[in-house]
């Protein structure tokens, strides 16, 4: 049972009630900050094209969610350049970053609205569904958008994996090694 607030779980046969605190001002900003920065990431160019335009940008908020169909979730941002490019052709490519390409990750981490030149000089090639490949990406998996959610400042896709590929060699580059903070 759900009240507004209030999220009572089932706990060995009983109810618990725990003080649900989703709001900002409830909850101590600096800890929560602190918090959230314990989590875990990988690092991704998101890939898009629409009406004769491609982009790219570096995502941390991505991981699949379900094996059957094998879906994908990323978060995006409401202001930036691919949200709208990517809701319109329903379709993007996850790059994955190799180990050590933190400068490509921090070069396409950059908003496009303030840095229209952010791709020149990044090589890429156009995959099957129009979207950038880049060439020094470890795996490329081209998506396809099934469900889309608000989330506050950004919006969620949910999108099934359509395609896949393997380029390079190595390990993956992570949150932790490139020494990024996008959370909390
Ligand atoms: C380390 C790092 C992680 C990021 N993660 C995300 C993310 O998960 N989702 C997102 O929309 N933007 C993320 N950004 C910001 C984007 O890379 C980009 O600046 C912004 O979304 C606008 O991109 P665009 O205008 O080229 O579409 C991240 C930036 C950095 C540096």
């Amino acid at each position: 049972m759900e009240s507004e607030g209030l999220l009572q779980v089932r706990q060995k046969s009983r109810y618990k009630t725990i003080e649900y605190r989703a709001r900002e001002r409830e909850v101590d900003a600096n800890l929560k900050k602190q918090v959230l920065r314990t989590f875990t990431y990988g690092l991704y160019a998101v890939s898009c094209a629409d009406a004769g335009e491609v982009n790219a940008f570096t995502a941390n908020w991505l991981t699949q969610v379900s094996f059957d169909p094998p879906l994908l979730a990323v978060s995006v941002e409401n202001d930036s350049k691919s949200l709208p490019m990517m809701l319109h052709s329903g379709k993007f490519t996850v790059n994955v970053y190799k180990a050590g390409e933190r400068e490509l990750a921090g070069l396409l981490g950059k908003s496009a609205v303030q840095h229209p030149d952010k791709m020149t000089g990044v090589a890429c090639e156009i995959g099957a569904n129009g979207c950038p490949i880049l060439r020094d990406a470890l795996a490329w998996v081209a998506c396809e958008v099934r469900h889309t959610a608000p989330a506050g400042d950004s919006t969620l896709l949910v999108a099934e994996v359509v395609d896949v590929g393997m380029i390079g060699e190595g390990k993956p580059l992570t949150m932790a090694e490139a020494g990024f903070r996008h959370a909390g």
